[in-house]
């Protein structure tokens, strides 16, 4: 018999949900959760968002629609373990085991620790750790401790989170060398086929650069949104470049195969700006109007999405709670009922 594949994933909820996370995250996950022979994590990394920022309030709110973002988008909680991170108390509990095995130099090297230095020395800044908060730093370990906990084998992730895994990896390593074998080696899936979605203004589609398209938006907002899509001043009737259009690069990543052929066309023939714009705009309310309405359903019951939090969370803690009892037994936390030694 092969050994079922375990496959795991978080979205930080430190903002609306956007059509980046939803093609690189959250549609690939649900259609691999289909797969009979895949377990899947999916989880809201709550305590992730703190780490982007100290606004409770926006904590919140992000909890509830990402969690009802997952929901609209066909997750079926119950073929899948679907939970808060912060339900899993014994997530934050491993953080700390690993933190203790990993070398602070490890954590020095991570990019978002390494770009706040580098913007801090940039300014002329004297203490170059200004503005970084511990949580920052440890962020690499408080993911770890996630994929760690469950024996993930796949972590699907944007390309930006790739050195997580690497780092994962090395302290996986590290503990089962000294500690003994307990940790699986998790490896990233990239999704190649859409690559980093572009946002509103060229560059990746990320909450930290406020160039989104939300997931759950009016038609009219929608509209507005995409007509703010930054283009060059290429008249009508100049064949344009499809490849390095923003526009182009969000109506392939919805479209079918046989649209996209025809879109080029249009591009080759000199489509004007306006024309493409209108084109993803109808795709856009095509693709998104049903998750729309499940999404309005689900918004009125906000205690549906907190009941299915809970189930998951005790799908979890039924894996997590006997993995944490064999790490603290390893590292030496044991009751002293029984032999004086391990
Ligand atoms: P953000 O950059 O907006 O803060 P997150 O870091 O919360 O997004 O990302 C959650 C998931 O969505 C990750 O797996 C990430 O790689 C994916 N993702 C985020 N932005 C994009 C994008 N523009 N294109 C493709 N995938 C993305
Ligand atoms: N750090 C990830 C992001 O910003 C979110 C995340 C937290 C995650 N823990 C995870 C993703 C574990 C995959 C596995 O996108």
């Amino acid at each position: 018999m092969t050994k079922r594949k375990i496959v795991l994933t978080g979205v930080t909820t430190s903002g609306e949900p956007h059509i980046g996370n939803l093609v690189g995250a959250i549609l690939p996950a649900i259609k691999a959760s289909k797969d009979q022979n895949i377990d899947s994590f999916l989880f809201l990394a709550d305590y992730h968002s703190l780490i982007k920022n100290q606004d409770a309030q926006l904590t919140y709110k992000s909890s509830f629609e990402v969690a009802a973002c997952w929901l609209a988008c066909g997750l079926e909680p119950d073929k899948v373990i679907f939970y808060r991170q912060s339900d899993v108390p014994q997530i934050t509990e491993l953080a700390w085991i690993l933190s203790c095995l990993t070398s602070k130099g490890l954590l020095n090297r991570a990019h978002a620790y390494k770009a706040a230095v580098a913007s801090n020395e940039d300014q002329n800044i004297r203490d170059i750790d200004k503005g970084v908060s511990m949580g920052l730093f440890n962020y690499p370990i408080l993911m770890c401790a996630d994929i760690l906990m469950f024996k993930a084998d796949e972590v699907p992730v944007g390309d930006d989170q790739k050195q997580h895994l690497e780092m994962a990896r090395d302290i996986a390593e590290k503990f089962n060398k000294h500690y003994g074998e307990i940790f699986t080696l998790p490896r990233e899936v990239i999704s190649k086929s859409h690559g980093v979605l572009p946002g509103l203004d060229g560059r990746k589609m990320s909450k930290s650069y406020g160039n989104v398209i939300p997931v759950f938006v009016s038609q009219n907002k929608l509209k507005n949104m995409i007509k703010k899509i930054k283009t060059n001043s290429l008249e009508p009737g100049v064949p344009k470049d499809y490849q390095s259009c923003t526009i182009y690069k969000i109506y392939k990543a919805f479209a079918t195969d046989e649209d996209c052929l025809h879109m080029k066309d249009r591009y080759d023939n000199g489509i004007s700006w306006g024309e493409a714009k209108e084109s993803l705009t109808e795709l856009m309310n095509e693709v998104l109007t049903p998750y729309w309405a499940e999404y309005e359903k689900i918004c009125s019951d906000r205690g549906y999405v907190e009941k299915t939090l809970l189930e998951g969370a005790q799908k979890a803690q039924a894996v997590a709670e006997p993995m944490m009892k064999l790490v603290r037994q390893m590292v030496g936390i044991k009751s002293f009922n029984g032999p004086k030694t391990l």
